[in-house]
Formats: structure tokens, sequence, C-alpha cells
């Protein structure tokens, strides 16, 4: 049990699952967004409150009351296509979290998690050591968050996720994670349109909230700049297939397409990251990041359950 005072910083779809994980671990946990999760924290044993991480005044102010030993930047915006229709919001709103808790985290570790958007998606899969290039407005406002709280915080720790999955209930209203959306269109019998030209390397958000929690207690020092992608680089296409089979529903459901003419238009050809730094660390070596059979296989029955 690790007992450490710890602030997620968004409480969306990846901050729930780390908030989960540590909350587990025997960290005590606040999380923090504009407005309430839906899934209530309460129930898992953390705890919620109010905050737009914009207003430096008020993460000082929270900051200063929690002292928290570990922060992790888990706050959106998190949606590409918002980001490219509103590029200067979505550049104010990052830059100005990662400044407020760069300056308010005094020695806690702040662990950002960032995006394989802050490359070009030229090429097939990158490493720590790729020259960025942000091709969109999500990735360069994610960027320059990167940038600023490197720049400035004490302790500061970059984790740059490729695609992440996992559960999310058939009443959610609006599926933010592409395993999700997919697997419950085509378990209504809808057909997915999924470009074969976009490639990604999926995680499973469980594998996300798995690395966090070693990076977070990491002792020894690490580089500051961390990749995790999982082992199979899929295009949305092929990954679709997966999950159809997975689910015994037709593959051919899954109808592929270019990526011009899909909804994905304006991302990186290529959203892909190597772990294979993250594989040489003994923190975080000995950790399993699964496939995408693997994956599928392991969500099916939350999927497909009463
Ligand atoms: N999902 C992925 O595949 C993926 C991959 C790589 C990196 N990431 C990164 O992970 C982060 C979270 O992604 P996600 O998928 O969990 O997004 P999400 O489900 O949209 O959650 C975003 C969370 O941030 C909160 N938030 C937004 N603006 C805020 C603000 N000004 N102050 C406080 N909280 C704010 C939202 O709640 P309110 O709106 O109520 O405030 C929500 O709880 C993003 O930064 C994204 O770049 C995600």
């Amino acid at each position: 049990m690790t007992g450490a005072t710890t602030l997620v910083v968004g409480s969306g779809f990846v901050g729930t699952r780390i908030a989960r994980r540590l909350t587990a671990a025997g960290d005590a946990v606040t999380l923090v967004s504009r407005g309430r999760p839906a899934d209530p924290p309460e129930r898992y044993g953390a705890r919620w409150a109010a905050l737009d991480a914009t207003d430096a005044e008020a993460c000082r102010r929270l900051v200063s009351r929690l002292r928290p030993r570990r922060i992790v930047l888990v706050h959106g915006p998190s949606d590409v296509t918002w980001c490219e229709a509103h590029p200067e919001e979505a550049a104010r709103a990052h830059a100005a979290a990662a400044a407020a808790f760069a300056g308010a985290g005094g020695r806690a570790r702040v662990l950002m998690i960032s995006t394989d958007n802050v490359f070009d998606g030229a090429a097939p899969r990158n490493t720590e050591a790729t020259p960025v290039s942000p091709a969109n407005a999500y990735g360069r406002a994610k960027r320059r968050a990167e940038e600023l709280l490197l720049a400035r915080a004490a302790d500061a720790l970059v984790l740059r996720v490729s695609l992440v999955y996992g559960h999310e209930p058939a009443d959610a209203g609006k599926w933010l994670n592409y395993f999700a959306a997919c697997a419950h269109r085509l378990r209504a019998g809808a057909r997915v349109e999924a470009p074969a030209d976009q490639w990604t390397t999926p995680v499973h958000v469980d594998d996300v909230a798995e690395v966090v929690a070693a990076v977070l207690s990491c002792v020894t020092p690490l580089p500051p700049v961390l990749h995790l992608g999982g082992p199979d680089r899929v295009s949305r296409a092929a990954w679709a297939g997966v999950i159809a089979r997975s689910l015994g529903l037709p593959p051919g459901l899954v109808v592929a397409v270019p990526k011009a003419d899909s909804r994905y238009a304006s991302r990186p050809r290529n959203t892909c990251l190597s772990s294979d730094l993250l594989g040489t660390l003994p923190a975080t070596r000995d950790l399993a990041v699964r496939g995408v059979e693997e994956g599928a296989r392991d969500l099916r029955a939350l999927f497909t359950g009463p």
C-alpha cells in the first residue's frame, strides 16, 4: 500500500481507470474536473472535487490544501476533431493547465498523459528519439503543454500513449474510445466504416493505468519522456475486424474505407508508438502490455454480458 496522496486532474475515460488503479494500490486519490464524473469516485474509495485546471489560482489553492505527492494530468480537451475546430481554445486550455500545475506542484511528481499526435504520422512507429512534428491542433496543444511542464516542474514526466481502449457501457450516450464504439455498433447490427490506411498501436486502458502506477512509484531516475504503445500495429479496419470476431459477429459488418473519406481524415496516417524504452526500465520491464487479440478477449464478457 502506497498511502500517497494523489491528485488526478481529469475524470474521464483514462483518468477514471488511473484513479481506480491507484486507489486499489492504497493511494488517497482525489479526482478533479469541472463536472462530476459519470463513474462516482466514492464507489471505489476515491474523492472528487470541482476544479477548472486552467484557473491557476484555483489549482494553487487545491494543491496547497491537499499537498499531493503525485499529480496526474489527464484532462481534456481530448477530442481531436473538436480541437481542430477550436485550435486556440485547445492550445490555451492545455497550456494553462500544464503551467498551473508545473507552478503549483511544489515537490510533487507531475505526470502528464500525452499523445502520439505530437508526431506527424509519417513514420510507421515513433520512439522517444523521433523528432516531434505535430500535424493537427490537438498535437500542437499537447506538445506545448509537454514543453511547459518539462521546463517548469521540478519532477515532471510525460507519458505519451497511443490510442487507448476499454469498456464503456452501451448506455454511455457517447463512447469515448474506438473499441467501445465499434463493439456497441456491431452488436446493434450496424455497419462500421473504418480506414484501412490509418494505423495505430492500441493500448488497453488497464495497461495504461498499470504503467502509470509503476512510473509514479519509481524511485530511480526516469527519462522525462516515455512512450506507451501496444505491441500490435493495426489499421482501424483490421482492428474493427478483430473486435467483430471476438464478439462472434460477422466481420463483413466492417467496411474498409480510405482515411480521407472517413471521420478520421484529419488524423495522422500513423498514430503509433514504440514501448521499447519502457521495456528496458527496471520499473516497467516486467509489465505486460496486451496485444489487440488478447485485449479483445479480455473485454468480450463486458460487452456481451447480461
Ligand atoms: N483516450 C485516448 O486514447 C488518449 C490517448 C493518448 C492521450 N490521451 C490523453 O489523456 C487525456 C484524457 O483523455 P480521455 O480520453 O480520458 O478524455 P475524456 O474522457 O474526454 O476526459 C477528459 C476529462 O478532462 C476533464 N476536463 C476537461 N477540461 C478540463 C478543465 N479545464 N479542468 C479540469 N478538468 C477538465 C473532463 O471533465 P470536464 O469537462 O467535466 O471538466 C474529463 O473529465 C487527454 O489529455 C488526452 O490527450 C488520451
